[in-house]
């Protein structure tokens, strides 16, 4: 069994433990790769594939789990909020954000975690070295996204969260995941609480591959010692990055979020120190690809 295949990899046996991602669609996940290169890096004989698992059956998906024993799971669109309704226990956060992106088995109870929020914040550390306690912020966005990055922002003493969103009604339930400092902006204050942020994040859909073109906001408006993460990793650089570094802006994609919540996945998982520049290396040469 000592054999490697043409990945360089061991190959599958009777002891090799299974991790999936689970969504629909599934078939461009990073999961599998980011998993595979940190298993492969650390030597664990697990192996992580991807399911495809249509709306409406996620409780079929999580009872597989428990038979199968499954090590580990991912979840991504559209089974976030059904997997945090259907596990038997929730971290703080998931129950916070309504929603699960990690389930980690424990004896025979399925825990549902998010590690969306750490994962941006240990993202923007390693990019830009940025601790974001008493900074001022504005999230550009209301989704799945924008809601665990403003919920990590209030936990980790922002003192201004501020939420601007195309559907005003959707930034105001956001907001108040930060806490005493979440506020949600009228359009008309939009431009104001960008020019005085240090932090501006993107969190809208706007400028990703297969999604509408545009500036989630006008550029020229972010201050020029403010660090800008537009969590769109594909492209590696949306129009809006590309702007913003014309002009001399610190600006980030969000790879470096992706890579670092499937991070905290793994060890979850397998209770093992994740190989982070591994899996960095593993995602941009997937991306490379495309
Ligand atoms: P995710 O869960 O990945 O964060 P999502 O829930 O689809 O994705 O959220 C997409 C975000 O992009 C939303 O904030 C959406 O605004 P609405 O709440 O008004 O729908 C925003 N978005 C998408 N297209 C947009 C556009 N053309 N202009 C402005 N915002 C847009």
């Amino acid at each position: 069994m000592d054999e490697l295949n043409d990945n360089g990899r061991s190959p599958v046996s009777g002891e090799t433990r299974l991790a999936a991602v689970i969504g629909d669609p599934v078939r461009h996940s990073l999961s599998p790769c980011l998993m595979n290169a940190a298993f492969a890096e650390t030597g664990l004989d697990w192996t992580c594939v991807a399911m495809e698992v249509p709306e409406g059956q996620a409780s079929g998906a999580l009872d597989g789990m428990r038979a199968m024993g499954i090590g580990g799971l991912s979840v991504t669109m559209p089974h976030k909020a059904a997997v945090a309704s259907g596990v038997d226990d929730l971290t703080a956060g998931a129950r916070a954000l309504g929603a699960v992106n990690c389930i980690v088995p424990d004896g025979d109870r399925l825990v549902g975690h998010n590690t969306d929020g750490a994962g941006f914040l240990d993202g923007l550390r390693h990019d830009s070295g940025l601790d974001v306690t008493g900074l001022r912020c504005v999230v550009l966005g209301a989704g799945g996204a924008a809601r665990a990055v403003v919920h990590a922002l209030g936990l980790a003493g922002a003192a201004d969260v501020a939420v601007a969103n195309r559907t005003a009604g959707r930034a105001l339930r956001v907001a108040e995941l930060a806490g005493a400092a979440g506020h949600a902006l009228e359009p008309s204050s939009v431009g104001g609480a960008v020019a005085g942020a240090d932090l501006v994040v993107n969190a809208t859909s706007l400028g990703m591959a297969g999604s509408e073109a545009g500036h989630p906001v006008d550029p020229d408006l972010v201050a020029a010692g403010a660090v800008v993460v537009d969590l769109i990793y594909h492209p590696a650089q949306s129009a809006w990055l590309a702007a913003l570094r014309g002009r001399g802006v610190e600006a980030h994609n969000g790879l470096s979020m992706l890579v670092h919540q499937a991070a905290h996945a793994f060890t979850l998982w397998t209770g093992v120190e994740a190989p982070v520049a591994a899996m960095d290396a593993a995602a941009r040469a997937a991306l490379a690809r495309r």
